[in-house]
């Protein structure tokens, strides 16, 4: 595949710079993944204001082509939007694609009519068409939005950007942060998109990988850092089919955050899995000789049937150390959060079966046997508390996505997960089944949730609860 080693000429370019040893001392540090961000285009310091336009965008991913991408403000991923705690995010949304969209925000506390879920909490916007999207951003964390109409198809594309809320007491000294997209995509040598469709059934019950890996929009770029100067990972896995599964020989990642905001104590671990959906929160102390360049790999995860067959590991983002020795590691700070944990004992108990079947020839994901254009909403009220047991029927895993509130999952034993954290979206293992806890708070409306490999959500496996004031 020549096309691929040409990936993003742009990159390749910055790429070759940096290899020559210590860049120019111009580039900043995270010059190649550094993301654009929205500008805020209000005065008030408790709003932030911006304008998002979807629409296509040429991009050289193939030297000499030109891919029609479909992009937020012609970027690759979208631009970051910051915001602080408590903040008011107003977003002037256009749609200037060739098809109808929505923008969703992925684990944000919104209420429902600001969810983007067509035909429940909005009409599609239609081409041309304009929507002012305005919540308040209530909880800490790494969150992204993308769209929701014909989610697999449009994700792929390049729909996608990272919205960072952070808290008005982030906990200092934790490191250089570098907000990090990862997505990937298929194009082939002529710079055409491989077609949503591609391998049908198959395609569909494995769910489309894109072939090409992608760090803020970028194949493999550096990061340059200072051994033993620790880094803070904010990760959030774009990507419409793909289990990210990050490893650094010779490193451990302290994992401080996932989905929503930090953990009730940071947890150590070789690996870093993020599920289509998921967020980290990781810290990572980079250490080796002045001048070697580490290669922060993405594994294999086995995620069912066939997904770790023959595949090697690749090079995700390298981090090229200084020629200047090592320093000494700051402390670390106190961390943790006070997380109270959800009571499953007194929840109303609902249980549900991700299921596959085939109708007249076509994979057909469901919930229950039912795809999602067929089934009836579920219902809840206000104030509810539920544990949810879903249950995977089928060969693959499947990130389950509850939208707009944040659960707790329990282990074996039926106690909640350690270290206790919120999460919006989690991988359940084939043939296993997971328990959660959520209660629901006062945002009535219709909540959809979805298994997020978006080829299965878009084949039916989907669903809606629609939840009513008391
Ligand atoms: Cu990222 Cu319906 O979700
Ligand atoms: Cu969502
Ligand atoms: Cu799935």
């Amino acid at each position: 595949m020549k096309g691929r080693g040409a990936l993003l000429a742009v990159a390749a370019l910055a790429l070759a710079c940096s290899s020559d040893g210590p860049a120019a001392p111009s580039a900043p540090w995270d010059a190649e993944v550094r993301l654009s961000e929205a500008r805020d285009l209000s005065p008030d310091p408790a709003v932030v204001e911006v304008s998002l336009e979807a629409k296509v965008t040429l991009h050289e991913v193939v030297a000499g082509t030109k891919t029609p991408l479909w992009t937020y403000d012609g970027g690759l991923p979208g631009p970051l939007i910051r915001a602080r705690v408590g903040d008011r995010v107003i977003v002037h949304f256009r749609n200037s694609l060739p098809a109808a969209t929505t923008v969703h925000w992925h684990g944000v506390r919104v209420p429902a009519a600001m969810d983007g879920a067509p035909g429940h909490s909005q009409p599609p916007v239609e081409p041309g068409g304009e929507f002012t999207y305005d919540f308040v951003a209530r909880d800490a964390g790494l969150f992204w939005y993308h769209p929701h109409v014909d989610s697999a198809a449009q994700v792929g594309f390049g729909l996608y950007g990272p919205l960072l809320v952070e808290a008005r007491d982030e906990p200092p000294g934790l490191g250089d942060e570098l907000v990090l997209v990862l997505s990937d995509l298929s194009v082939r040598d002529d710079g055409s998109i491989v077609p949503p469709q591609a391998g049908g059934n198959l395609g569909t019950i494995f769910g489309r990988e894109g072939d090409t890996l992608l760090v803020n929009g970028r194949r493999a770029p550096t990061v340059r850092a200072r051994a033993g100067q620790r880094l803070r990972l904010r990760l959030v896995n774009a990507a419409k089919a793909r289990y990210f599964q990050l490893a650094l020989a010779g490193h451990a990642f302290t994992r401080i955050g996932g989905d929503g905001g930090l953990l009730a104590a940071p947890v150590e671990s070789d690996t870093l899995v993020l599920a289509p959906g998921e967020r980290a929160d990781a810290l990572l102390v980079p250490r080796g000789a002045p001048g070697e360049t580490l290669i922060v790999r993405w594994t294999p995860y086995d995620r069912g049937y066939g997904t770790t067959f023959n595949r090697p590991d690749e090079p995700l983002f390298r981090v090229a150390l200084d020629d200047a020795p090592a320093i000494a590691t700051p402390a670390l700070p106190a961390l943790g959060r006070a997380i109270e944990p959800l009571e499953p004992s007194g929840a109303t108990p609902r249980a549900m079966t991700l299921t596959q079947t085939e109708v007249d020839g076509v994979v057909q994901m469901g919930i229950d046997g039912v795809p999602s254009w067929l089934a009836p909403p579920l219902s809840a009220h206000v104030g509810d508390t539920e544990l949810v047991t879903v249950t995977n029927s089928t060969d693959f895993a499947h990130p389950f996505h509850l939208h707009g509130f944040f659960f707790q999952v329990l282990d074996e034993t039926g106690a909640p997960r350690a270290p206790l954290e919120w999460k919006d979206t989690v991988s359940v293992p084939v043939r296993g089944s997971t328990r959660l806890v959520v209660r629901y708070d006062d945002r009535p409306g219709d909540w959809m949730f979805h298994c997020h490999i978006l080829d299965h959500a878009d084949a039916g496996m989907m669903g809606v609860l629609s939840l009513s004031s008391r």
